[in-house]
């Protein structure tokens, strides 16, 4: 599959669909909705984790690589849908979760019992009972080390105590690991999305960190260049489409991932971008979204991506992180301008776009109001958390209600019916209350809705190959509240043209816009051949 002219479309199962009116979605639930994907015209599909698993992190702590999670269906059910998909264009992208498995995989298990080989699968290591090895803190809050009695040894976890990090130092680690590709690339399978794959090259030497949490001595690791090549060597991945989710990773090893003499993937996600409204990097401490420096880091990994032939997968939404719109845009008076503008700004830049279930209706925030409404073991532990940093339960309500990756798994609202048409009984998660009245049968009809506009920014990138293989030039980088870019390939040129802001603004484009014909814009009533002033969240794109 081309990759350049290809639009993803990110599934999160367990809020898709609900074919069987448990509550909870599943692979029936994405058959029963390709069609709707067809319509829209994504080209592939990205599958967060539906094997087997306790899912104490929804699907991300695994158990069983080879099989299924009964709930959300059978190897029957896979096999069809991914008959179906085929049938209708759509290729299939698996969540590949390698850094960790959950403690309850049998690997695990093993090692518990104290076999030997299987010890040597994870990071277990010596210290005093009550002292772990070093003081790295997981992801999800706490000490990242865990004892156990029977061995008398700790294990490492990054992320949840149920969630054992796997030693990629042992070849037989990456053995079983290259075995699970396999199969599923005999499934059919046609792309692989690779979880936090830069946290998986440990150090050798595993010692205190006195300056942050640990992170600077496993992110980007020592060996992960050469263990990305030998997976993409042994496993196969040369015919299919990778991906792989950096965690606090550099520009400069993004440009190693992904740059296609490397052999290494195809294209990497950075979340720089989407840390512009945390306090000092802390994802816990609420700022106002800083759209200076969200322009600079954007327009900044374009540029070197571009010069040293790296690739971006272009996003601003999926399973972690709120919804775009509530965060960058303006949900009260210009909900649907802003989301239409923030995916024109995103997703005809150089890269391949990945649209995250329901972003394309605009739906916004949970809006939960109490914190038995969430589900997400991050959000649980940071709620614990804050209240024992001093912060009142009301204020460590409202950060929560900001930052949780709930906010982004509610259920996709189908219809204006019971449960947004998501299921026939109360979902496992409630619905976002910030969204009533949002629905894919209604946007479907409206010509001017948010998802008629992204069916038209991806058949844009598919017919356009100034926008899917051009150059990218930035202009008015010195303005905040403009993202502006000029696209080029083989004398043809695309203008794309952004005001960040609620206000109007005024700019003189004439010379970016001489002798160019607009073909896009996200207000109905467009204006936009007035060179001058673009109102409130305008977007516009030109061709020339
Ligand atoms: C990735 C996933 C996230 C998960 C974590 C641990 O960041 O996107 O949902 O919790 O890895 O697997
Ligand atoms: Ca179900």
């Amino acid at each position: 599959m081309n990759f350049t002219n290809s639009t993803v479309y990110q599934i999160y199962p367990k809020s898709f669909y609900d074919s069987n009116g448990d509550g909870i979605g599943d692979l029936n639930g994405i058959t029963m909705k390709l069609d709707y994907i067809k319509e829209l015209g994504a080209d592939m599909i990205w599958i967060t984790p539906f094997f087997c698993s306790p899912q104490k992190d929804n699907g991300y702590d695994i158990s069983d690589y080879l099989n299924i999670e009964p709930m959300y269906g059978t190897m029957t059910d896979f096999e069809e849908m991914v008959r179906k998909a085929d049938s209708l264009g759509i290729g299939i992208m698996l969540d590949m979760v390698f850094n960790h498995t959950s403690t309850e995989h049998q690997w695990f298990k093993k090692a518990l019992s104290g076999d030997k080989k299987y010890i040597d699968y994870y990071i277990f290591r010596d210290s005093s009972p009550d002292t772990p090895p070093t003081n790295w803190q997981s992801k999800f809050g706490g000490s990242a080390w865990e004892y156990v009695p029977e061995l008398k040894k700790w294990y490492l976890h990054l992320f949840d105590k149920t969630q054992a990090d796997l030693y990629w130092e042992n070849p037989k680690v990456r053995e079983e690991l290259k075995n699970v590709l396999r199969f599923w690339k005999g499934k059919g399978v046609k792309g692989f999305r690779f979880d936090v794959i830069n946290l998986v090259s440990k150090p050798q030497k595993f010692e205190n960190d006195y300056i942050g949490d640990g992170r600077r001595f496993y992110t980007d690791g020592p060996k992960i260049h050469e263990f990305l090549k030998e997976l993409h060597r042994d496993g196969g991945l040369d015919d299919v489409v990778t991906v792989g989710e950096m965690s606090s990773t550099s520009l400069e090893n993004c440009i190693g991932y992904t740059n296609p003499k490397e052999k290494e993937l195809n294209m990497s996600f950075s979340f720089h971008h989407l840390k512009v409204d945390y306090f000092n990097g802390d994802k816990w401490k609420l700022q106002p979204t800083d759209y200076r420096k969200l322009k600079d880091i954007l327009e900044s990994w374009q540029t070197k991506m571009a010069e040293n032939n790296g690739w971006n997968a272009l996003f601003w939404c999926n399973h972690d992180q709120p919804r775009t719109v509530s965060r960058f845009g303006d949900t009260k008076e210009f909900h649907k301008e802003s989301a239409k503008m923030l995916a024109t700004l995103m997703y005809l830049m150089r890269g391949t776009p990945y649209i995250y279930q329901g972003e394309e209706l605009g739906l916004e925030n949970a809006g939960f109001k109490n914190i038995s409404q969430y589900r997400d073991v991050e959000s649980l532990n940071y709620f614990e958390i804050l209240k024992s940093q001093g912060i009142s339960e009301q204020d460590a309500l409202y950060i929560i209600s900001q930052r949780s990756r709930d906010n982004g798994r509610t259920p996709m609202q189908w219809t204006n019916g019971e449960n947004a048409g998501f299921s026939s009984v109360t979902p496992w998660i409630g619905l976002s209350e910030n969204s009533k009245g949002i629905c894919a049968e209604n946007e479907i009809k409206d010509e001017n809705s948010v998802f008629n506009y992204f069916k038209k920014l991806i058949a844009l990138r598919k017919t356009n190959k100034v926008i899917s293989d051009g150059d990218i030039d930035f202009f008015y980088s010195d303005r905040e509240d403009l993202f502006c870019y000029k696209r080029s390939l083989d004398g043809k040129q695309i203008v794309v043209i952004c005001n960040m802001t609620k206000n109007e603004v005024h700019a003189d484009f004439t010379k970016y816009l001489k002798g160019m014909d607009m073909i896009l814009c996200n207000y109905n009533d467009c204006n936009c051949q007035n060179n001058e002033i673009l109102r409130p969240y305008e977007a516009a794109v030109y061709e020339k």
